[in-house]
C-alpha cells in the first residue's frame, strides 16, 4: 500500500469509545483513534466490529499478536473498515519462532498496514535487518502501560536509529506511549520518528468516559504512580502502584519466587499469565491498592495536558498537535543552539554537555572516549573501586584521552573505605575537573 509521509499522531481508545463523536474528532484534527481491541480473537473483533462500527469508519485497531496470527483475520477484517492493524509483538505473546510471526506480518501487508509494537532487541533487529519485508516499526519503551521493554523509549529510539544507519534500509519508526508533551513529541518527529501514539495523556477530556471518583484519581497521578516488575524474569511490565499496592506486591512476591527456581519459558508465562489474569484497564479500575492496573507514566500527564489545552477532546488534541508543529518548525533554527557554548568553551568541550557518573559503568578509559568524541565532558565514576582496580582500569585513561578533558567523580564519603587511595589517584593524575558526589575533601 502507498505510504503517507505526515507524522501519525494516533490517541489510542478503549472498544465500548467506538462512536461518532470520537471518529469525528480524530477526523477533524487530522489525529488517528486507535481502538484497543487487543482482548479479543479474530473472530469476535470481526463479529464486535461489525455491530458497533456497521459503517466503517474505523480504520486503526490494535489486535492480538493471536489474532493476527489467526489465518482467518485477513479474510474477516475485509468485512470492517480497519485497514491499520496495531499488533504488539513480544516473545511471550507469540511465542516460537519470530520468522512465523515476521512472515505472517509480511503476508497481512499485502491488503493492511500492519504496525509491529516491539520493545524486545533480538525482535528489532530482526525486523530492521535488510530483506526482512518490514516497513514500519513502533517503539515501546519502558515507560509505556503493561508488558513493555527493558530499555527506555530513547534508547530504544537510538538504538534503531544506529541499527539502520549499519543497514541502509530505510524504515518508518514509530514511538507508542510514554511521550507525554508536545515538546517531547517534536523532539522525536524532528529527528525522524514517523509519528506517535498517545496512550492515557488525553484521558481527561471530554470525549473520555468515567466517574468522578476515577477523575479525580486519575488527576492525582504522579510520575511516580507506576512502577515496572518482571524485570528479573525479563517480561518487564508496567503498573499502577504509588508504593503501597497490595496488588503490585503480590505479583512481585509471585516473580520472585519463580525466580528462585530457573528461569524458563514457562515461568515467564506463569507471570504473564498471572498479571493478564488480573489485570484491569485503568479507566475500568478505581486506582485502589487490590487493582493491578496497567499503566504508564504518560497518564500522569493527563491532568496538565487538559489544563494546558482545554478539557474538550477535539480541542486540546488540536491545540495539542498545533504546538508540536510549531516547535518542529522552530527545530531547525534550534540545531546548532548548543554549539559555540562559552561554557562549553571554556571546558574545552564541543556542547555543554557533563556525563552523569555510574559507579561500576562509566569507569573504563573507551567508554570515556566515545563521550569526548561525540563532544560531551566524560565522568570516570572512582565508586568503590579499590586501589589496584583504579590502577588497572584507569592505566590507560591518559593515552586513551589524549589531552581531551574529562572529569573524575568521588564519593567523598566515611562510607567510601577507598577514599583516600580515591584522593591519592586524582592528586596523582590530575584531571581538569573532579565532581564531589558527596561529602567534602577535608582530611
Ligand atoms: C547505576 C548508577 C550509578 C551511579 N553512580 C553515581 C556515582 O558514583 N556518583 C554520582 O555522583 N552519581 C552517580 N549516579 C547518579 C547519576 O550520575 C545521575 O546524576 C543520575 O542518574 C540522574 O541522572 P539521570 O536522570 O540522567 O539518570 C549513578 C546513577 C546510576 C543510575
Amino acid at each position: 500500500m502507498t505510504e503517507e509521509r505526515v507524522p501519525i499522531i494516533a490517541f489510542v481508545w478503549r472498544p465500548g469509545e467506538i462512536s461518532p463523536p470520537v471518529s469525528e474528532m480524530a477526523q477533524h484534527t487530522g489525529s488517528r483513534a486507535i481502538f484497543d481491541l487487543s482482548t479479543m480473537g479474530a473472530e469476535a473483533l470481526h463479529s464486535f466490529l461489525q455491530k458497533a462500527d456497521p459503517v466503517g469508519h474505523v480504520s486503526d485497531i490494535k489486535i492480538s499478536a493471536s489474532a493476527l496470527m489467526n489465518p482467518s483475520v485477513g479474510r474477516l477484517l475485509k468485512e470492517t473498515g480497519a485497514r491499520n492493524l496495531w499488533v504488539e509483538c513480544q516473545s511471550h505473546f507469540s511465542p516460537g519462532d519470530p520468522s512465523a510471526f515476521l512472515k505472517r506480518l509480511r503476508t497481512l501487508s499485502e491488503d493492511y498496514r500492519c504496525f509491529p509494537i516491539v520493545g524486545e532487541m533480538p525482535l528489532l533487529a530482526a525486523m530492521v535487518k535488510e530483506g526482512s519485508g518490514i516497513g514500519r516499526i513502533v517503539l515501546k519503551g519502558c515507560e509505556a502501560a503493561g508488558f513493555v521493554s527493558g530499555e527506555t523509549t530513547l534508547v530504544l529510539y537510538s538504538t534503531v536509529k544506529e541499527m539502520l544507519h549499519a543497514s541502509a534500509k530505510s524504515l518508518d519508526v514509530l514511538i507508542w506511549g510514554g511521550v507525554s508533551t508536545p515538546e517531547a513529541a517534536a523532539a522525536f518527529l524532528s529527528t525522524g520518528a514517523a509519528g506517535i501514539v498517545f496512550e492515557s495523556v488525553h484521558w481527561l477530556t471530554d470525549l473520555v468516559v468515567m466517574d468522578d471518583p476515577q477523575r479525580q484519581q486519575l488527576a492525582r497521578l504522579r510520575m511516580d504512580s507506576t512502577a515496572l516488575v518482571g524485570l528479573d524474569l525479563q517480561v518487564p511490565c508496567r503498573l499502577f502502584n504509588k508504593g503501597n499496592s497490595l496488588a503490585f506486591k503480590k505479583i512481585r512476591a509471585f516473580e520472585e519466587a519463580l525466580c528462585a527456581a530457573e528461569i524458563t519459558d514457562e515461568s515467564r508465562h506463569a507471570f504473564v499469565d498471572q498479571v493478564q489474569a488480573s489485570a484491569l484497564h485503568p479507566l475500568d479500575s478505581h486506582f485502589t491498592q487490590s487493582e493491578v492496573i496497567p499503566l504508564g507514566s504518560e497518564a500522569a500527564f493527563a491532568a496538565s495536558f487538559a489544563e494546558r489545552f482545554g478539557p474538550g477532546t477535539g480541542k486540546a488534541v488540536n491545540a495539542f498537535m498545533a504546538e508540536m508543529r510549531n516547535l518542529c518548525g522552530k527545530a531547525e533554527a534550534k540545531r546548532y543552539c548548543f554549539l559555540d557554548s562559552p561554557v562549553a568553551r571554556e571546558m574545552g568541550i564541543k556542547y555543554p554537555f557533563i556525563q552523569g557518573a555510574m559507579s561500576s559503568i562509566t569507569e573504563t578509559p573507551e567508554f570515556a572516549s566515545e563521550i569526548a568524541d561525540a563532544g560531551g565532558l566524560p565522568t570516570i565514576a572512582l565508586g568503590l573501586m579499590d586501589a589496584q582496580a583504579c590502577d588497572r582500569r584507569l592505566v590507560r585513561l591518559p593515552e586513551i584521552m589524549g589531552g581531551r578533558p574529562y572529569a573524575v567523580n568521588v564519593v567523598s564519603l566515611a562510607e567510601n573505605p577507598f577514599r583516600e587511595s580515591h584522593l591519592a589517584w586524582i592528586k596523582q593524575h590530575r584531571p581538569r575537573f573532579v565532581w564531589i558526589a558527596g561529602g567534602d575533601l577535608s582530611p
